[in-house]
């Protein structure tokens, strides 16, 4: 059901969280895609979802045959209408549009000849839509903030050491996520839309760039989440070795691992991907779907399990090529030492050696969490030890404190 935002004057305080917390996509040109972002950002619930109305029609052809829509629509939203099925999961077919932001350039559709977003395109009489790319396109997606990272990520090794003495890898960060989380840490990247959608081959010179400059070899790429456009990121590995040849360079993915199927790990693997690191969230749907935002029952399940099997595939089948760390988020008010000791014990049974880095959520974007004590995820940290893990990482307000 395609949705615009609805503003209630008489609620807003204007405190300006909705202009300062996400770049709305349809800003520029004074139009609501239904993308829902601002109203994440609300404090004071003045801004709403609701149906875009359906008075007024327009008349379109999509892949050649005619189809009437609402007016007002983003494209995205005309293909549902048009019965074209969207995809939210590398396990459906249709056309994937995971972020709805315009930051991850998954929905791009050919608009009247040239390609657009969909979900960032309006709808209007007489388009021609197709959903068929152009032979010879090349993917683009927003990525900002290229530097040095003095901290690494949960895929960074405990023993990596920065050449310089100082930053641990050169990263860059892609715009968009299919999750809402209410503790996102990175929003201002997370709801992005297109301003600097760059090619793979853009991107990993500029990253390459950045590791000459300051003489690291690991580069990492992380987001909102980096997974989302399958072939720019192949793309962007595949170009990243080429410029990287040295044999010591690391390629690091930092993802929620939500939409990594085997056969997209195979793909990354042989593209050149050397470390990962993977936010498990939870090991319950009710807990997953309360740190994610999702509200849909069975695509949380299906988000969170691929992130476990893509774990456990990484594991058996490149134990020599890729190294695999897992993040696991703590906080009381979303989840339980219980089922953190269950997930210990379900990495356990993965693979006891594994880096597993226990995060401390904490008040974030559009939450009221109160950041865990320092003692606290001591405590967390010597659950899982307790589990048998051998690599267990925390964060503290000191810093990541390791084995
Ligand atoms: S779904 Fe349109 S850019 Fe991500």
């Amino acid at each position: 059901m395609p949705y615009v935002a609805v503003h209630h004057l008489e609620k807003c305080r204007q405190c300006g969280a909705c202009g300062e917390m996400v770049a709305c996509p349809g800003a520029e040109e004074l139009i609501c895609i239904g993308c829902g972002a601002c109203v994440l950002t609300c404090p004071h619930q003045a801004l709403e979802l609701v149906e875009a109305p359906r008075e007024r029609e327009v008349t379109v052809e999509i892949n050649g045959k005619s189809a009437t829509v609402p007016e007002q629509i983003s494209v995205k939203d005309t293909l549902r209408e048009a019965g074209y099925q969207l995809a939210v999961s590398h396990r459906e077919p249709g056309l994937f549009a995971p972020c709805e932001v315009g930051g991850c350039g998954s929905c791009a559709v050919e608009i009247d000849g040239v390609v657009k977003l969909a979900c960032r395109t309006m709808v209007r009489e007489g388009m021609r839509i197709g959903t068929e790319l152009p032979e010879g396109y090349v993917p683009r997606r927003t990525v900002v903030n290229f530097q040095g990272h003095s901290m690494g990520g949960v895929g960074t090794p405990r023993q990596s050491q920065g050449n310089n003495g100082f930053y641990l890898e050169a990263v860059c960060f892609t715009a968009g996520c299919n999750l809402r989380c209410p503790h996102c840490q990175n929003w201002l990247i997370t709801y992005l839309g297109q301003d600097e959608a760059l090619t793979p081959q853009e991107a990993a010179r500029r990253l390459t760039m950045i590791r000459e400059g300051l003489e690291l070899n690991r580069m990492t790429v992380s987001g909102g989440e980096s997974t989302l456009n399958r072939p720019w990121l192949t793309m962007f590995l595949r170009e990243m070795k080429t410029l990287n040849p040295d044999p010591d360079a690391r390629f690091h993915i930092d993802t929620n691992g939500s939409l990594l199927i085997p056969d997209y790990l195979d793909e990354l693997v042989d593209a050149g991907m050397t470390d990962i690191g993977i936010d498990l969230k939870a090991l319950e749907t009710d807990t997953f779907m309360r740190i994610t935002g999702l509200s849909d029952r069975n695509l949380a399940q299906n988000y969170k399990e691929t992130a476990w099997e893509a774990v456990k595939y990484l594991i058996n089948n490149y134990p020599e090529k890729v190294f695999v760390g897992v993040g696991i988020p703590y906080n009381r008010g979303f989840t339980s030492p219980s089922e953190i000791s269950r997930m210990g014990q379900r990495l356990f049974e993965i693979a006891p050696s594994l880096q597993v880095t226990a995060l401390n959520y904490r008040r974030e974007f559009r939450s009221n969490i109160v950041k865990p004590k320092d003692m606290e995820m001591m405590v967390i940290r010597d659950i899982l030890r307790d589990m048998g893990l051998k690599t267990v990482i925390v964060q503290t307000t000191a810093g990541n404190i390791g084995p």
